[in-house]
């Protein structure tokens, strides 16, 4: 069983996608640290993300044996990151070289400790279109740019770092474009992928529609 979970950024998507994970034992895989890491990695290099030499050696390093410990990396949260990661996911080698590890993942889920599940939650921006297009459940999760702008903003003052709303707004939009608007894998909901708008609810409540949807329709 897959359950693919597709959206822009801070509209809720990670929340939900591990809440059903736990709720159904599947393992999780947030498919956007995976290009966090990429971009990460070219940042440590103090290269360009947008420079496709450098984004391609990093992606094509990527060990998946190695995958729990890069994934845990607390920096790759960083809103620096996150753009960064961005401008790698436009070069098509990049998606290219992080695609098999995301089949497999699908394919033959693991938890953290290693063993076996019998499920997978992906969350990003393709699962539902390009890595996982027969997945049985899919979701695309939502909200406006301002809602998921003060949702930013709110856990970034929360953890006590100093943040500006415009700036942030602005980064979300700049996101959005550029992940619509690629020509590789661009963010948009399949066609079979039930759209869940989240700028009027909760973790909770996202939630509580999203198993709504799924015991009506394919339990
Ligand atoms: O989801 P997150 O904000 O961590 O993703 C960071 C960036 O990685 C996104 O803005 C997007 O450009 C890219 N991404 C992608 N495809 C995915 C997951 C993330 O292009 N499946």
């Amino acid at each position: 069983m897959i359950i693919a979970i597709d959206g822009p950024a801070a509209a809720g998507k990670g929340t939900l996608a591990q809440n059903l994970a736990k709720h159904f034992k599947y393992a999780f895989l947030d498919t956007g640290r995976l290009y966090r890491a990429v971009g990460f990695a070219v940042l440590e290099q103090n290269q360009d993300p947008s420079d496709p030499y450098y984004a391609i050696t990093c992606a094509k390093k990527f060990d998946p044996k190695n995958i729990n410990s890069i994934l845990k990396n607390p920096l790759l949260r960083e809103e620096a990151t996150g753009n960064a990661a961005s401008k790698v996911a436009v070069i098509p080698e990049v998606r290219a070289a992080l695609l098999d590890l995301q089949r497999d993942f699908a394919e033959h889920p693991f938890f953290e400790d290693g063993t076996s599940a019998k499920g997978a939650v992906l969350d990003g921006r393709d699962i539902g279109t390009v890595v996982c297009p027969n997945a049985e459940i899919k979701f695309f999760v939502t909200a406006s740019a301002e809602v998921r702008a003060n949702r930013r903003f709110k856990e970034l003052n929360d953890a006590g770092k100093i943040a500006s709303y415009e700036k942030i707004l602005q980064d979300i939009k700049e996101r959005d474009f550029r992940d619509s608007n690629r020509s590789s894998a661009p963010l948009k909901p399949a066609e079979d992928a039930y759209i869940l708008d989240t700028s009027n609810l909760n973790a909770t409540q996202a939630f509580q529609k999203a198993l709504d949807l799924i015991s009506q329709n394919h339990l």
